[in-house]
């Protein structure tokens, strides 16, 4: 059975893709020694923004409708998700359901009003948990339908923080969104931990803002995701940080390299496979 770890918090710009891309590349990397089912990694985007699978499936991010994720969340009965999966760009063992920007678009809107609104997701990952040992979900940035079924469908949820005070001020409500799937739909769910993300800790206000969230989550915070140019440029090469920068011992299963980026997000690799493979 797939471990499922959701990324999200519903504020944009917080490094949610580019945590999502990272750890799912850097499990790919790190389980491809491997054999079989334990060595596979899925990525799902459920941001109709579709930035993940432009990083990882270049050519998956605008697929036709009813051969995308959005009719997997709202075709009645939902097509075979299985024979949607295609492999990512550059790990043989990370895998991707394609998208369809105005059907992910037009999905959101229209899931309300249909019956199992919350658990689409759940129920059409559920056919293929036996086929991988991590599904990683990028999320949007704002409350919705997509959000809710990314959450119900996940054992974990993993939230990065921009370490400033507007990015500190929404995690009460998604707290609480958090707390609504766990009475409705999910008890299980687990904060894995909150990510400071795009951290400059040479600036006082964002010591600070470290602080008060080491008081507020003590044993979850995580170590933090410093700003690093080598994380925006491997994205817009469309590559995960890890493929931008490799390591020369990879063979080795070892994934940092000399850029800083590498090395933290390797340490978020480690400390995932550590918390969840209990
Ligand atoms: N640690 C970092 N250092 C430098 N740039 C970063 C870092 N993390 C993310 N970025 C850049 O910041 C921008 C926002 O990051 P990202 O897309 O991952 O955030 P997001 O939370 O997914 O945004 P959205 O809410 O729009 O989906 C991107 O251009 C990304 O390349
Ligand atoms: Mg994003």
């Amino acid at each position: 059975m797939a471990i499922t770890i959701t990324i999200a918090n519903e504020k944009g710009g917080v490094g949610k893709t580019t945590t999502s891309v990272n750890l799912a590349a850097g499990l790919a990397i790190h389980l491809a020694e491997q054999p079989g089912i334990n060595g596979r990694v899925l990525l799902v985007d459920m941001d109709p923004q579709g930035h993940a699978l432009l990083a990882t499936a270049y050519g998956q991010h605008d697929v036709a409708a009813h051969q995308s994720l959005a009719a997997l969340l709202t075709e009645t009965p939902p097509p075979s998700v299985q024979r949607m999966l295609k492999q990512a760009e550059y790990h043989p063992n990370l895998h991707v359901i394609p998208s369809n920007r105005s059907a992910m678009v037009e999905a959101a809107r229209v899931l309300p009003t249909l019956m199992a609104n919350e658990t689409r997701l759940a129920h059409v990952l559920r056919t293929v948990q036996n086929q991988f040992a991590f599904i990683i979900i990028d999320t949007p940035p704002n409350t919705g339908d997509l959000l809710i079924n990314a959450l119900v469908a996940a054992d974990h949820v993993l939230i990065p923080v921009e370490p400033s005070y507007l990015g500190v001020s929404g995690l009460r409500e998604l707290q609480n969104t958090i707390e609504q799937v766990r009475i409705h739909f999910n008890p299980e769910l687990q904060i894995l931990g909150y990510l400071p993300t795009l951290c400059e800790e040479q600036r006082l206000e964002v010591r600070e803002i470290l602080e008060q969230l080491e008081k507020r989550y003590p044993r979850l915070m995580l170590n933090p995701i410093h700003k690093a140019s080598d994380l925006a440029y491997a994205h817009s090469a469309h590559m995960d940080v890890f493929t931008y920068k490799p390591s020369r011992q990879r063979n080795a299963g070892q994934l940092a390299s000399s850029s800083r980026a590498t090395q933290e997000y390797a340490q978020l690799v480690e400390m995932v496979l550590q918390r969840t493979l209990r």
